[in-house]
């Protein structure tokens, strides 16, 4: 039989703990919520969404439905229940606060409902040691975390909500009842977003697996935007090298045959002035402050390793890249045929969209005179004020 799918994507928490309902913070150019929806509705007919009863909540939700939520998680989940439709023959239930809930997640949730489980649940193994408050270390290999999305036929879940009973997740309402829960692999990054620490830390970890969106201004929500941005701009210039085992390097990706550039290091000029940005966005100084072209530990680095350095820097002032545009001003070579690699090989290491862009200095000056390269990169960059 097919599957009729639906999804109760909840948001109509307070955000207690966060300061405000993080479900609408922005969150790399959308809202927390907005990438949970559209996760959602890849992978079901329909969504509903619940949402906070009696505030102001944004009117753009792309939902099939929207309804107000009660004073608990279980009530509010009831609420969305009440709006799905009889034909729904399985029905997940998702976090908003969890927006990095990949694809695979749902599909294994989904595979372990079509299998025949009442429920499935992700898990995933506890890292940290856990103590009970009054002492004593509870055995951590008895233990797992539950995450969202799950997964149940619609039959369990209706009948795991008729009593109106309450629990932090739905699995365990329905495993009250008999019902038998079946485990799916989790996923360390799928955080659900607690303290606003944890906005940084999503950002990070959706960047780095290229699940940005085009950016726009984060809203202010409640009482105030608890998120700041931050611009940068960098610049490199380097020399041609009359070394013919010099090998040009742009962006990580080599140019075999082409003119090398001098430096201490691998000489990129489009890495480096992409971590002078990122530098430049948190006031951190420069690059020669950091890796200093006297210290013999840089000499031939990889000028990309150095770029992941800088990242991971201005990840502990709590910043994540939104995105970097880059120009290349060289007249040779050319740049267009290897753009994409280099465009692939930055964003993977900055864990945010880069772009590349080449130019010629129509025969102006000493790079018009292929004296050199030189390259400028402006960063926009994101991270939660306070
Ligand atoms: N949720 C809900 N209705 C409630 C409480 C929670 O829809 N009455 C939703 C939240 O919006 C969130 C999810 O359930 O998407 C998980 O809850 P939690 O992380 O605890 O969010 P909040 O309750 O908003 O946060 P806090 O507990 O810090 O107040
Ligand atoms: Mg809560």
């Amino acid at each position: 039989m097919d599957q009729q799918i639906w999804t109760i994507v909840v948001a109509a928490g307070s955000g207690s703990r966060f300061g405000l309902p993080k479900q609408f913070e922005t969150l790399l150019g959308r809202r927390v919520v907005d990438h949970s929806l559209a996760t959602a509705a890849r992978h079901s007919h329909g969504v509903v969404v619940v949402v906070p009863a009696g505030e102001t909540v944004p009117d753009d939700l792309e939902a099939t439905v929207i309804v107000e939520g009660g004073a608990t998680r279980s009530a509010s989940v009831r609420n969305g229940l009440a709006a799905v439709p009889a034909s729904a023959t399985v029905v997940l239930v998702h976090d908003a606060a969890r927006p990095a809930a990949s694809d695979d997640v749902y599909r294994r949730v989904i595979a372990g409902v079509d299998a025949g489980a009442a429920v499935a649940v992700p898990v995933v193994e506890v890292a940290d040691t856990i103590r009970h408050r009054n002492g004593g270390v509870v055995d951590r290999s008895e233990l797992l975390a539950v995450q969202t999305p799950q997964g149940f036929t619609a039959q369990a879940l209706r009948g795991a909500h008729a009593s109106g009973a309450e629990a932090t997740d739905d699995a365990s309402l329905v495993e009250q009842q008999g019902g038998r829960v079946v485990h799916v692999a989790g996923e360390r990054t799928n955080i659900k977003i607690t303290e606003p620490a944890d906005l940084v830390a999503v950002a990070q970890s959706m960047g780095r697996s290229g699940a940005t969106q085009p950016v726009e201004m984060p809203t202010a929500h409640g009482k105030g935007a608890a998120l700041k941005l931050r611009v940068g701009n960098g610049f490199d210039i380097h020399r041609f090298s009359d070394d013919p085992d010099r090998v040009l390097v742009l962006g990580g990706i080599r140019f075999d045959g082409a003119r090398g550039l001098v430096g201490h290091s691998d000489a990129d000029v489009v890495a480096h002035a992409c971590a002078e940005a990122l530098l430049g966005a948190v006031g951190r100084g420069d690059l020669g402050s950091h890796f200093p072209d006297t210290d013999e530990r840089w000499r031939g680095a990889d000028s990309m390793e150095l770029l992941a350095e800088v990242v991971r820097l201005v990840a502990s002032d709590g910043m994540v890249a939104v995105n970097l545009d880059c120009s290349v001003i060289a007249e040779s070579p050319k740049l267009a045929p290897r753009r994409s690699e280099m465009e692939a090989a930055l964003s993977a290491v900055v864990g945010a969209p880069v772009s590349v862009k080449g130019r010629r200095a129509e025969g102006i000056g000493g790079l018009g005179r292929s004296e050199g390269i030189a390259a400028l990169v402006t960063a926009l960059l994101t991270g939660i004020d306070g």
